[in-house]
């Protein structure tokens, strides 16, 4: 196994999917899972199958319908769980059941009110059972974020010993600092007894806006899974954005990490995911979002008509992007008009230029963008013949 390989897990049909607006029918969920297959994603987080019968049917289908990558159930540390899981993936090429249980002093003692003892043997009876069914068991500390290291610890060697062969270690809050987590990660590589037999894998989310940071910092210091979600999508602000790390992989490669992730299918997939789960990408969102690739300063437009890479670092067809836009608005420059004015086959004198320069003006100024309609509207009021 390449140790610098960092698997992909998409939880976009379970953490994402619990938002609230976002459900979806089992059709929309197997075209979502093909899509991701398609993308090479290691691990499809179906569902978490003890929850309604509409979920398990899901799960179900998608078991028997996705071949290259993992399916996953998520289930607590309860036997009825585990077996319900285990019943949704039976049918998966490559099957994993995801179980845990909360381990920071919040989850111990005011949710679940049990000791830690009692954590512990729940932690290796929920391993123990699913290891019945499957053979890959990934194990999750949830708010492993605001537990402390030494009992996290203690956990996760217990998980291991039990068989786990992957340990989620979710920021379940989206508390943790990056170097916190990255921390956490470091110690928990070096204070788990059999760590060496699972992967580390990071479950960040997203509420002080650092997600993908964290995610990024659990991989330098030993993750080698990241559990994320098209868009970001998931609980209250979201989970870390599967096209912002696979990206930061690609763009740093001194870095030496990778991912399997077919980049060029990351606008597509993020379209169809907003387009069925109807929640809208912020225009500014990183890597897929509308603006991403659209520059409307009059000093950034000359600088990227003059060579792209003044203010882009990626290439927009290895997202699968439409190409970089000149927009213009009020804010845009000469510089600017004249390559829309190029675009659409027209070239100015200078004084032409001048003069649809300060039309131009006077119309940005009232309209927020303008068109090659309204660029030809600009044409016709200074009687230029094209
Ligand atoms: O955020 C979290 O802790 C989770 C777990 C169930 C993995 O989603
Ligand atoms: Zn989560």
């Amino acid at each position: 196994m390449d140790s610098n390989k960092v698997h992909i897990f998409d939880t976009t049909l379970r953490d994402g999917e619990q938002v609230p607006g976002c459900q979806l029918n089992a059709w929309e969920k197997i075209e979502i899972a093909k899509q991701l297959e398609k993308m090479g994603v290691d691990i499809i987080e179906a569902g978490f199958p003890v929850s309604s019968p509409g979920d398990f049917q899901s799960v179900t289908q998608l078991a028997k319908t996705i071949k290259d990558s993992t399916i996953c159930a998520l289930s607590r540390a309860v036997e009825k769980d585990i077996v319900v899981a285990a019943e949704a993936v039976v049918h998966a090429k490559r099957p994993r059941i995801h179980t845990g249980i909360g381990t920071s002093d919040s989850h111990v003692f005011d949710k679940l009110r049990l000791t830690r003892e009692q954590v512990l043997e729940r932690a290796a009876f929920a391993v123990k059972t699913a290891k019945k069914y499957v053979e890959d068991v990934e194990f999750y500390a949830e708010d492993a974020g605001r537990t402390d290291n030494e009992f996290l610890a203690r956990v996760c060697e217990v998980a291991v010993a039990n068989g786990a062969t992957v340990l989620n270690i979710p920021d379940t809050t989206g508390y943790c600092l990056p170097s916190e987590y990255g921390e956490k990660i470091k110690y928990l590589r070096e204070n788990v007894k059999g760590v060496e037999k699972a992967i580390l894998s990071t479950h960040c989310h997203n509420d002080l806006g650092l997600a993908t940071a964290n995610s990024v910092s659990g991989v330098m210091n030993g993750a080698r899974q990241i559990e994320c979600t098209i868009n970001g999508i998931g609980e209250r602000a979201g989970n870390t954005s599967m096209e912002e790390v696979v990206m930061i992989m690609k763009q740093h490669s001194s870095l030496d990490y990778f991912s399997n992730v077919k980049t060029e299918l990351l606008c597509e997939t993020s379209k169809m995911v907003s387009e069925l789960m109807h929640m809208p990408v912020q225009p500014n969102k990183a890597i897929v979002g509308s603006n991403a690739f659209a520059h409307s300063s009059g000093i950034h437009q000359d600088g990227v008509i003059k060579n792209r890479e003044t203010y882009e670092i990626i290439d927009p067809k290895i997202v699968g992007a439409q190409d970089s836009s000149i927009v213009l608005t009020a804010r845009s420059g000469r510089a600017a008009l004249a390559y829309r004015f190029q675009k659409i086959n027209v070239k100015l004198s200078k004084d032409e230029l001048n003069s649809a320069y300060s039309l131009f003006l006077t119309h940005a100024d009232k309209k927020k963008q303008l068109n090659n309609d309204d660029l030809q509207v600009i044409l016709n009021e200074l009687s230029i013949r094209v």
